[in-house]
């Protein structure tokens, strides 16, 4: 498949968290190969060098900082030490989340709070971080990860399918309140994507045989399958769209 090139985004700075693994290392590399200066904020220090390294030999721009994004003054660090580096902000990919299984009868408060603040929290400080770069540039672009579990109704995680689904009503809250500046705010639900994490801890033959069954496009989606439609929606070419859910589960929910 021919990757399509977005003019818009080249040169342009943009920030990802969560982008050392999983989607959000296909982030990192689809927009580097849009040419644009890409810094992504991640806890896994090893992988977020190794793949800023690998991505910089290429002649790109790719900064990486090692951050705990769930503690807000080190994710606020982070983004000014990116900032300092690539330039203001004009998009933002609130990419990073943790989907880790709990029941309902084994949470206590700081299980709850460390679920919220891992899924939920830094997407609303990483937001208030940058939305002053998109205000003073006249606009910006802005992409909630979501998910379609939840959506699906599925169990096995409440407090990601808690956090996940608040999530949305962030998303319409911050259109509405930042639309007058320019900046587009979306929610982003993949569906079933074979990151490494997923194909070594759930993708047994039973499950992808399900999967492939409630799909209606009965492919495997990979990160690079969400990256494309993320380049989509950070880039002027989705300008009309704001405020809006947008599901690619290729048509399971
Ligand atoms: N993979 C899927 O099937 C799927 C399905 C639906 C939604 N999603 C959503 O897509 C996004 C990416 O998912 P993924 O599957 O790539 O996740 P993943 O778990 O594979 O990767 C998440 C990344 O975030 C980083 N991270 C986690 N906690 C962090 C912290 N405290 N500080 C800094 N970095 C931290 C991890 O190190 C990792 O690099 C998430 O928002 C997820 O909810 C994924």
């Amino acid at each position: 498949m021919t990757d399509a090139i977005y003019p818009d985004l080249q040169g342009h700075p943009v920030l990802i968290t969560g982008g050392a693994s999983g989607i959000g290392a296909g982030l990192v590399e689809a927009f580097a190969a849009q040419d644009a200066r890409v810094g992504f904020i991640d806890i896994e220090k090893a992988a977020g060098e190794l793949l800023a390294e690998r991505l910089t030999q290429d002649d790109r721009t790719v900064a990486f900082a090692c951050a705990d994004l769930t503690r807000t003054d080190d994710l606020r660090a982070a983004i000014a030490d990116l900032r300092a580096r690539l330039g203001p902000f004009t998009v933002l990919l609130n990419n990073a989340a943790s989907d880790e299984r709990h029941r309902l009868e084994d949470i206590d408060d700081a299980y709850f709070d460390a679920r919220i603040a891992v899924n939920l929290k830094h997407q609303v400080f990483a937001a208030q971080a940058v939305i002053p770069d998109m205000i003073a540039a006249g606009g910006g672009s802005i992409v909630m990860f979501g998910s379609h579990s939840w959506l699906l109704g599925m169990g096995g995680m409440p407090l990601y399918s808690a956090s996940k689904s608040a999530v949305l009503g962030l998303t319409r809250a911050l259109a509405r309140d930042y639309g007058r500046h320019g900046i587009r705010v979306n929610h982003f639900a993949p569906g079933w994507t074979m990151t490494e994490r997923q194909l070594t801890k759930w993708l047994t033959p039973e499950a992808d045989a399900m999967r492939a069954e409630r799909q209606a496009l009965p492919d495997r989606l990979y990160p690079a399958d969400i990256a494309r439609v993320a380049l989509f929606l950070a880039s002027d070419q989705s300008k009309a769209i704001t405020a809006q859910t947008i599901v690619a589960d290729a048509g399971w929910a």
